[in-house]
């Protein structure tokens, strides 16, 4: 399990409340690759994703627009890369791809490293001096 910790902060806090769904979704990964039948847990994985991803992203790209923020496009097609990989574990999911939830581990747990605590990151300057906190 993956417990939240300072080091994926961005120091924004509604931001940070999110970023903890996030760590929520792949605890629930780590736990259904335990099960063999884990088929209801893989949609419900995928089902939370996608929800995470229509409110969290729109979030962040409200306060993009909102704020000017010079790096936004870049940015927003990360995001969209996210929808577009979920939809394809969606896709895979129905065929009943045994394998899948090691595929949605390692891509969840990517995405932490790489988007929440690299990409990320470089709003918060921007965010800051905007007066989120
Ligand atoms: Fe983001």
């Amino acid at each position: 399990m993956i417990e939240w910790d300072d080091k994926y902060s961005v120091g924004i806090s509604t931001i940070d409340e999110e970023h903890k769904q996030l760590i929520g979704i792949i605890n629930k990964a780590i736990a259904a690759r335990q099960h063999i039948d884990n088929s209801k847990e893989i949609t419900e994985i995928l089902n939370e994703m996608t929800n995470y991803a229509q409110t969290h992203f729109a979030l962040e790209e409200a306060y993009m627009v909102r704020f000017n923020y010079p790096d936004y496009e870049h940015h927003r097609k990360e995001h969209q890369g996210f929808s577009i990989e979920t939809m394809a574990f969606l896709d895979s999911a129905s065929k009943g791809d045994s394998k899948l939830v090691c595929e949605i581990l390692e891509h969840l747990k990517k995405w932490l490293v790489h988007h929440v605590q690299g990409t990320d990151r470089k709003y918060v300057h921007c965010f800051k001096e905007h007066g989120l906190k």
